[in-house]
């Protein structure tokens, strides 16, 4: 295995064993941002040591919140500073790559009255839409402005005092649904926000046991409603390993001969398990095992083995509930019998990179017979595929599942640029490696 910037891997490996995978990548900025507006100490286990986070971490604290070090393994402590407590900070506030810290460091900071703050990001970052955020914030009296009309970072904001509002949002996405709550918190007057389709909903969860007031209704949870007033109180946060990181094991298992992996402590909210709805429509061989309720949300243990494998359709409201998903899925398409259909995914072409694009060009060099639609992919399942160099173009979701598509390419794949993993799964190279060399062997 070639650590570093290229992965290499060869097929005949099979996979076995056991694996923790690192902790969810929304509850730990969730509960971050939430410890850091609170009164009193937050005590986050399980918090995912990825640059993700640490982004999130490093704009906190500069301004003036106190992290304790974020490692692996160790329990991370935040003193919080109160709902109106954060300070201006002295230079640009640097969100890496992560959406999830600019968007949501827009909600929580309109509403600082009377101080100013710059977010910026990296190239993949300053070409994602933000407007879905400052124009509905707009609406509640936020001053946001930034390249293309205020939807390109840098953005500037100019904190001010917010007025509630009723907002429908144009895409069901958690972000967004989360900034407008964390803005809601200050604003005078409560704020509803309507989604077209529930997205994940760890904001919700965790700011009513911070202690916000907090009404979830309308038909399946679409529609939040936040009374300001409520002061947060720093809480104890079990985070639970991320599903989406725990997919890239269950779609390896599912697909590799003689493999049987079981993935141990996986949030199983049921805003996300659409992966597992979906290995269940193509017959995979799994199993959820030791289902229970950890500070808030379900956990449990999945073991997926490996099996002949159907192709599957997916669109409308599941694609919320697997969004991160749609890349490992792709790969596990290549894998079936029969021809498998994503629609209603055109979210895909906002992420990190433009999923849709990057998955059907990286893994056609793979020999993968795959159709690029405007909202999503058609994949025609079944073809052998075969080593080559591919790539993961930045994006640490098409590096994982292109080291996974390695499995069960023939000869030698190489995966430039793999170490983009470390955004959510710093350690997944290292994992791999152990599964394939450690039958019955425990990773993570
Ligand atoms: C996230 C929400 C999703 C997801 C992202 C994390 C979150 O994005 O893709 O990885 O933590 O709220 P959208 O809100 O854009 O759908």
């Amino acid at each position: 295995m070639n650590l570093g910037s290229t992965a290499g891997a060869d097929r005949g490996r099979s996979l076995r064993g056991t694996v923790r995978v690192p902790g969810d990548k929304s509850i730990s900025h969730r509960a971050l941002l939430f410890g850091a507006i609170a009164e009193g100490e937050t005590r986050i286990e399980g918090l995912l040591p990825a640059e993700d986070p640490l982004s999130t971490a490093a704009c906190l604290r500069a301004m003036g919140v106190t992290i304790s070090p974020i490692h692996a393994g160790e329990t991370v402590l935040v003193q919080g500073v109160g709902l109106d407590g954060l300070t201006e900070p002295e230079d640009v506030l640097d969100c890496g790559n992560s959406g999830t810290t600019m968007r949501l460091m827009l909600g929580l900071l309109a509403g600082r009255t009377g101080r100013h703050f710059v977010l910026n990001g990296d190239a993949s970052l300053r070409g994602r839409p933000m407007a879905r955020v400052s124009q509905p914030l707009t609406g509640m009296g936020a001053m946001i402005r930034g390249r293309a009309g205020g939807n390109l970072a840098p953005l500037a904001i100019e904190g001010c005092q917010l007025h509630g509002a009723v907002i429908g949002t144009p895409v069901a996405s958690a972000q967004v649904k989360s900034a407008l709550l964390l803005a809601a918190l200050t604003a005078s007057g409560s704020t509803t926000v309507i989604e077209p389709a529930r997205s994940r909903d760890h904001s919700e969860r965790m700011l009513r046991a911070f202690g916000a007031d907090l009404d979830v209704g309308g038909d399946m949870g679409r529609m939040i409603c936040l009374h300001p007033g409520a002061s947060l109180r720093g809480l104890p946060v079990v985070v639970p390993g991320d599903i989406s990181s725990a997919a890239f094991w269950l779609v390896a298992a599912a697909i590799t001969p003689g493999a049987e992996i079981t993935v141990e402590n996986v949030g199983l909210n049921p805003t996300r398990t659409g992966i597992l709805d979906v290995l269940e429509q193509m017959e995979a061989r799994l199993e959820v095992l030791n289902p229970r309720d950890v500070a808030g949300e379900p956990v449990g243990d999945v073991r997926v083995s490996h099996g002949p494998l159907k192709a599957f359709e997916i669109a409308g409201d599941l694609i919320p509930r697997l969004v991160d998903e749609i890349p490992i899925l792709a790969v596990a398409a290549c894998c079936a019998e029969g021809v498998s259909r994503i629609r209603d995914a055109e979210e895909l072409r906002v992420k990190e990179t433009d999923r849709l694009a990057v998955m059907a060009r990286q893994l056609r060099l793979l020999g993968a017979s795959l159709e690029e639609t405007a909202d999503g992919l058609v994949i025609e399942g079944g073809r052998p595929l075969h080593g080559a160099e591919v790539d993961s173009e930045t994006d640490h979701r098409v590096a994982m599942s292109l080291g996974v598509a390695a499995q069960v390419a023939g000869g030698t794949t190489r995966v430039h640029r793999s170490e983009a993993a470390a955004v959510s799964y710093p350690g997944f190279w290292e994992d791999l490696a152990r599964l394939q060399a450690d039958p019955g062997g425990q990773s993570g």
